[in-house]
């Protein structure tokens, strides 16, 4: 007879479930994931969707579910491809894995686990399936270890973090691809047959030519408020690997984890190899409703600090470039501070004494404040914040050297390069990745961020930067049997030198930069509380990228600055009104110098930033809802968040295109309590005259049923005209 055991909600320190455990229901509020782990045999794949009942789950396999492994290792029957595959110390390459027992934890967290150890049947070979899940979330996180007690080292050749067959019927997949400056553009295709490989290879950055995250329509295109979604992310910092691989069966058979290209592992006997997580969440709420899954799981979980409001800043890097000095600091901090701002960021350019910074072809590994540009120095600089009433932050970029500084000089063995090869120079023509697989450079790069603090504890913020890939990949520490581990040690030793440096400093505001939003992945957030989303600036391009940024990542995440214009990379004229009404739907900062602005722009700005801290608390915690798509090219896109307890909303419209007799979609919003009454009060407002329903109350009801027709330009002065159209709008319950 089979039993069901449901995984939600019981605190239970670790109970096996060993003798009759097959069916094994693990449970979300909205989902469920339902396994069959019999004993000695393979873990059947049998459920993964909307939450069901005990009685939902008896008849199963009468109607004609799965029966896929639930993470098929590479042996018997290897005709398909594999989740995990591994070569024996005797040479022998399969696996055949059979169900030992079903365990189930509470994490101290609160969190539920379920790990199935699966041993091999003739090998000392042994492998744990884990899925976490947490009260109230509708996440599952689902990672591998794998050990064993041969002789010798076992070399895993494949190792899988989640493995998912999705029921073949109209499936689509949307991806964010991309590239520096570009990040994030989402692209929808349905999956056809054959292998589908979404993946990173740069060693360093993994978010810059493709994300690790996928949305997977089960219902044909994606709809934003409605159908059924899974939303799959790969928590990891490193390359990887998402597969689709859809052959004649009727499942599309879907794999993520670390990419095992050049990666071989050679595991030794009694060590255990651990994947990341995959996290993954299924809503029948459509494309939004995965994401604000995702967005209060990485919140409450994942993300440092994630109920910590983000302040609004001013980063120096567009503004001065790396033209540091101290009274221009002074004279920005003064600014940003009469703005309303909260934080002063000097970007690059700040140290280097034999080496100094002038340039990006010297001083990365020098540390050190260069006097000639800043005579009193890092506490100079923070007591001038402090004195204007705002906190101080700095650059940094500790995984990185250039040839040209007093680090390479004493150190050149802590650089990644082949053995027996030159060196191979990224950015300024000198600059190199440190070795982070090897632990002393992992205490080096601890030891930047904690001589700063120690020095400096008033520093409130830092931006954590990395220009580089692997361009070369070979470690000068690694032995010659190990050299296929860099990928992985690499990532394994900045996780915990970043474990090191948040035990000791959990409340420093830290940014991931990597040249721009290379390093946009959740398997980085434990230790960032942003990311720099990209070091494109262009409002108009920033609705895009920000657009497939909040598939998975939140708004608090999601640093988005005012710029100039025309702007730097595009060369785009925009008016500040869309400038900042686009940077104010994420974490708002500026990034620009502000003496070269005009009184008036200070004005707008100075009442925007006011505005900003009004809705702050909604738009960093809020629930998302996506209204109109600015890839579905209807001249708009439109977007809202809302408060968990409904009672408040700011919903936000840009205009993308314009023509002459435009007709726009009328957008109708949506995640308001039907039978309450919001008034409109429209933020960072320029017009002359009030919009026509400006301070009128409007049910929850008819503002999702009509929308708001919001009119397709500004009622402003002549000279202050232009193509660009935006409104932000406060939503109150009354
Ligand atoms: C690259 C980053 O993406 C920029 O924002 C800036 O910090 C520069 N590096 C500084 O060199």
């Amino acid at each position: 007879m089979k039993k069901t055991f449901i995984i939600l909600c019981t605190a239970i320190a670790a109970v096996s479930l060993t003798a009759e455990a097959e069916r094994v229901h693990i449970a979300t509020p909205g989902s469920s994931l339902v396994v069959d782990a019999p004993k000695d045999g393979p873990v059947f794949f049998m459920y993964y969707g909307d939450r069901l009942s005990d009685a939902d789950i008896a008849d199963f396999p009468t109607a004609g579910v799965s029966w896929l492994d639930a993470y098929p290792a590479y042996g018997i029957y290897p005709e398909h491809e594999s989740a995990f595959s591994a070569v024996h110390t005797d040479g022998n390459m399969t696996l055949q894995m059979g169900v030992q027992n079903v365990e189930r934890t509470t994490a101290p967290d609160g969190a539920e686990i379920t790990t199935i150890t699966l041993r091999d049947k003739k090998y000392p070979f042994e492998l744990k399936l884990n899925y976490r899940t947490y009260p109230g979330e509708d996440v599952i996180e689902s990672w591998v270890e794998a050990s064993h007690n041969e002789k010798g080292n076992v070399r895993l050749t494949r190792f899988m973090s989640g493995f998912l067959p999705i029921r073949r019927s109209d499936v689509h997949v949307s991806q964010g691809y991309g590239s520096w400056g570009n990040e994030f553009h989402l692209e929808e295709a349905p999956l056809p047959h054959g292998v589908k490989i979404i993946k990173n290879k740069d060693g360093v950055r993994n978010s810059h030519t493709a994300h690790g995250e996928v949305m997977i329509s089960l219902d044909g295109k994606a709809r934003e408020n409605d159908g059924r979604v899974i939303g799959a992310a790969l928590c990891y910092t490193g390359n990887y690997k998402l597969m689709f691989d859809t052959d004649a069966s009727d499942y599309h058979k879907f794999y993520a984890g670390i990419n095992e290209e050049n990666s071989a592992y050679n595991l030794r006997k009694g060590e255990t190899f651990v994947t990341p997580p995959l996290a993954f969440s299924y809503s029948n709420e459509g494309l939004s409703g995965v994401s604000r899954n995702f967005h209060r799981w990485g919140r409450n979980h994942r993300l440092a600090n994630g109920s910590t409001e983000r302040k609004v800043l001013l980063n120096s890097w567009e503004g001065v470039d790396m033209r540091i000095d101290e009274p221009t600091m002074h004279q920005m901090m003064s600014d940003i501070a009469d703005m309303g701002g909260e934080l002063f960021v000097m970007d690059d350019g700040w140290f280097g004494v034999k080496y100094r910074r002038i340039g990006d072809d010297k001083g990365l590994g020098d540390w050190t404040v260069d006097t000639q540009k800043l005579p009193h120095g890092i506490q100079g600089l923070i007591d001038a914040a402090a004195e204007r009433g705002i906190k101080f932050g700095l650059w940094i970029e500790p995984e990185m050297i250039n040839k040209r500084s007093e680090l390479y000089e004493k150190h050149p063995e802590y650089v990644i390069k082949a053995p027996g090869r030159d060196e191979v120079y990224g950015r300024g023509g000198t600059q190199m990745v440190l070795d982070m697989s090897n632990p002393k450079v992992q205490d080096l790069v601890f030891n930047i961020v904690d001589t700063l603090m120690t020095n400096y504890p008033g520093l409130d913020y830092i931006k954590w930067d990395a220009n580089c890939p692997i361009q070369e990949a070979g470690s000068q520490y690694l032995s010659a049997d190990n050299q296929s581990h860099l990928y992985i040690d690499y990532h394994r030793g900045l996780e915990k030198t970043l474990k090191r440096i948040r035990a000791k400093y959990p409340t420093l505001t830290i940014q991931a930069c990597a040249s721009g939003g290379g390093r946009v992945n959740w398997g980085y957030m434990p230790y960032f509380d942003e990311f720099w989303v990209s070091d494109n600036t262009d409002a108009l391009q920033r609705v895009y990228m920000q657009w497939g940024t909040s598939y998975f990542f939140p708004a608090l995440t999601m640093a988005s600055h005012i710029s100039v214009t025309p702007n730097h990379q595009t060369n785009r004229i925009i008016p500040l009104k869309y400038r900042t009404d686009v940077a104010m739907s994420g974490r708002l900062g500026m990034e620009l110098q502000p003496k070269d602005m005009s009184e008036r722009e200070k004005d707008q700005t100075r009442r925007a930033i006011a505005d900003y801290k009004r809705i702050r608390p909604i738009v960093q915690f809020g629930d998302i809802y996506r209204l109109l798509s600015p890839y579905d090219h209807k001249g708009a896109a439109s977007m809202m968040y809302v408060s968990p307890e409904k009672d408040k909303a700011v919903y936000y419209w840009w205009k993308t295109e314009t023509f002459v007799n435009q007709q726009l979609p009328r957008i109708t919003m949506a995640g308001l309590d039907p039978d309450r009454k919001y008034r409109i009060t429209e933020l960072n407002r320029i017009d002359n005259t009030p919009l026509a329903f400006e301070g009128k109350t409007f049910t929850g009801r008819f503002l999702m049923s009509n929308g708001l027709e919001i009119p397709l330009g500004h009622n402003v002065d002549y000279d202050q005209r232009s193509d660009y159209a935006s409104r932000v709008l406060l939503l109150e319950a009354q």
